[in-house]
């Protein structure tokens, strides 16, 4: 059944939220679960559909899988290494699993991946990485097949920083003999908590978080109770809500440190923090002051908050340009951001904003997962009734994002979508 989101625009949030825990680090260290048979334990996992997909692939091998408050695995049943089409075109980053069943198996066959429509997603750089360390890699029928009986530790080198095959080359390292040095790896703070992760089952890294990553092979791991970091794209949106809206809400669970960048470019907006303890509070601003933005690799601006940020810009006073420099093809929101009254014009890999007096409520069509965030963001500021639709796309990565937005104040609710 296809839903779709109405908000009706024009209050500013006031109240509490708590930030939930991180899809993007939830998802590579559930799969790592495969990695050591035992029983594995995890807090802080959302609820969300990407979580029930990677649920279903770790299913599908073999393993024992409950997930209500607490996400726990039993591995030790898994015997099988293939991951199906059925599961993982649901979701590009089950092709994480690729490293984590080299690491346990030595063999792994991995339907190529589907995900979010967001021009080119190849996985290249999954497969030099793996052919570096000494792995076979063959494609047969949409499926890549990797025989890695010779798997063993090597020196990767990255084209550019893909957080994808970092993790990815990571998770096939910890048990490759001898020692692997990854260099141009991402630095996104998910790739830390991987590490932490891995680190526990009794993997040893030196450096993720930072450019080069060197890791020695160790020849067994065993499963650990882990908790997940909050999620900053999360609590990015929830700021950038506050401040389309002009409203004032408090947060709890904010990772401050990992949107050092999203914060400076929020206050040049015009947007206020104040730290009082463990809460945040975000005092959105009267006008918002135009700015421009880069999306870059860690520590710089996350591309996952480039959407709502376009959405925040077309109300600010004066003109800003937004350049995506991570994807290609990741301005679908634009178009419907106009039927809201926005002024945007697309220039290449650039976004040029002109700030509007204001938004007017429409239907809209949401078309991947960030950019479905973005168009709730500009129906809370916009006047009238903004109607999404397919908003199956959010329900992949924010938890009950309507309940969370309802408790700050705002006029939202989801209904079916007929056609
Ligand atoms: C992850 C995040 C996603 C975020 C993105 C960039 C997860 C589950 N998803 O996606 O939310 O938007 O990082 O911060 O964590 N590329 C190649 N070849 C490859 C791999 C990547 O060309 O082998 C390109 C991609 O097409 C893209 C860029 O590299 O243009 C960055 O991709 P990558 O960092 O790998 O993103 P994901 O891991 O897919």
């Amino acid at each position: 059944m296809l839903e779709k989101m109405i908000v009706e625009g024009g209050r500013p949030l006031s109240g509490e939220m708590t930030v939930s825990g991180s899809k993007n680090s939830a998802l590579p260290i559930l799969i790592a679960s495969i990695m050591a048979p035992g029983r594995f334990e995890f807090h802080d996992v959302p609820d969300l559909m990407d979580i029930h997909t990677t649920a279903g692939i770790l299913s599908e091998l073999g393993a024992e899988v409950e997930n209500h408050k607490t996400f726990i695995v039993d591995s030790t049943p898994i015997a099988s290494y293939e991951a199906s089409w059925e599961l993982v075109r649901k979701m590009r980053a089950s092709f994480l699993i690729m490293g984590a069943l080299i690491a346990r198996f030595r063999k792994a066959r991995v339907s190529l991946p589907g995900g979010c429509e967001l021009g080119l997603r190849p996985v290249d750089q999954h497969l030099k990485g793996f052919e570096y360390l000494g792995v076979k890699i063959s494609e047969e029928h949409g499926l890549v097949i990797a025989d890695a009986t010779g798997l063993h530790g090597g020196k990767v080198v990255f084209d550019f920083p893909t957080v994808g095959a970092t993790e990815n080359l990571l998770m096939a390292s910890v048990t490759a003999p001898g020692e692997t040095v990854i260099q141009n790896a991402a630095r996104e703070p998910e790739i830390v908590d991987l590490a932490r992760a891995l680190t526990a089952m009794g993997a040893r890294i030196e450096g993720a978080g930072e450019e080069t990553i060197r890791i020695q092979g160790v020849q067994s791991l065993s499963p650990i109770t882990h908790k997940i970091i909050p999620d900053r794209i999360e609590a990015g949106t929830f700021m950038v809500a506050a401040a389309i809206t002009g409203g004032t809400i408090i947060m709890n669970n904010v990772p401050t440190t990992m949107l050092v960048s999203v914060m400076e470019k929020l206050r040049e907006c015009g947007v206020r923090f104040e730290e009082t303890g463990d809460a945040l509070t975000v005092i959105g601003p009267k006008k918002i002051t135009p700015v421009d933005i880069e999306t870059l690799p860690y520590p710089g601006f996350p591309t996952d908050l480039q959407a709502p940020f376009t959405s925040l810009l077309t109300i600010a006073d004066g003109t800003s340009i937004i350049s995506e420099t991570i994807f290609e093809k990741r301005f679908a929101h634009v178009p419907e951001l106009i039927r809201l009254g926005a002024d945007i014009t697309i220039d290449g890999r650039s976004a040029v904003i002109k700030g509007t007096g204001g938004l007017l409520g429409a239907p809209v069509m949401s078309s991947d997962l960030r950019n479905s965030a973005s168009l709730i963001i500009a129906g809370l500021a916009a006047r009238g009734a903004t109607e999404v639709y397919r908003i199956y796309h959010l329900d992949r990565g924010y938890e009950r994002m309507e309940e969370k937005l309802s408790r700050l104040g705002a006029v939202i609710r989801r209904v079916r979508q007929d056609d």
